[in-house]
């Protein structure tokens, strides 16, 4: 499978978000993860749908929106006509509205003609999110609890990757992105891949690096 490698731009300078999504995409990245926050299903607040209009012209690459928020399903719209090319949303924040709400999510986004996707916290059982794993373009398993770059991975992970990556290829989809969000590092990067994941999220290790295109390509080996 392709191993794809996300930098998360939660960690760049937003000062110069432009200059920093066109490095990204000369540097070998794959996506470029966008991680939207409300101040209410997470602490902080960082953007919203106009950071994505406004880099969207700038790369070719695919706008990967991970929302951070409450009511989920309000804000797919403004995300979708932005120019998201995949659009993620929490578990947590669509089960506590209602059991079909993350279906009707997901069936949204891609109404839109937009990827979705269902995460995960660490501390949810990945078996959660399998009834709606016919509909996922990728399901993204949470190392670290949402919020903040720059955490500690939380080895409980690699089962729920081991666990996810069985299961879509039982139900005959063994060729679904499974991305990892969260603390991932040149030192574990190996060991995420081997449990079967193929997409990673990488924050602080990608902008604290001082070499980004070897670090990018390090991560995928
Ligand atoms: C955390 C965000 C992550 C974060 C990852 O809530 O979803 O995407 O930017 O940052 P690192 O790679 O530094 O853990
Ligand atoms: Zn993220």
């Amino acid at each position: 499978m392709q191993i794809k490698i996300a930098p998360s731009i939660l960690s760049a300078d937003f000062s110069v978000m432009g200059e920093t999504i066109k490095k990204l995409e000369a540097c070998g990245a794959d996506l470029i993860h966008c991680d939207v926050m409300d101040g209410s299903f997470v602490e902080p607040i960082t953007f919203g749908g106009q950071m994505i209009k406004n880099i969207r012209p700038l790369t070719k690459l695919p706008l990967d929106a991970h929302l951070m928020i409450e009511h989920p399903k309000t804000q797919i719209k403004f995300f979708a006509e932005a120019g998201a090319d995949i659009i993620t949303v929490h578990y947590g924040a669509c089960a506590k509205i209602s059991q079909s709400y993350l279906r009707e999510t997901l069936e949204l986004i891609k109404s839109y003609g937009v990827k979705c996707g269902a995460v995960v916290n660490p501390d949810v059982p990945v078996e959660n999110i399998f009834p709606v794993f016919d509909l996922c373009d990728m399901v993204l398993l949470m190392s670290v609890f949402p919020g903040y770059g720059g955490q500690k991975f939380i080895p409980d992970v690699i089962e729920k990757i081991k666990k996810a990556r069985n299961y879509a290829r039982e139900i005959g989809r063994g060729d679904m992105d499974i991305e990892i969000d969260g603390g991932v590092t040149l030192e574990n990067a190996g060991e995420i891949i081997a449990a079967g994941a193929n997409v990673l999220v990488a924050g602080s290790t990608v902008f604290k690096s001082s070499d980004m295109k070897k670090t990018i390509s390090d991560l995928r080996k």
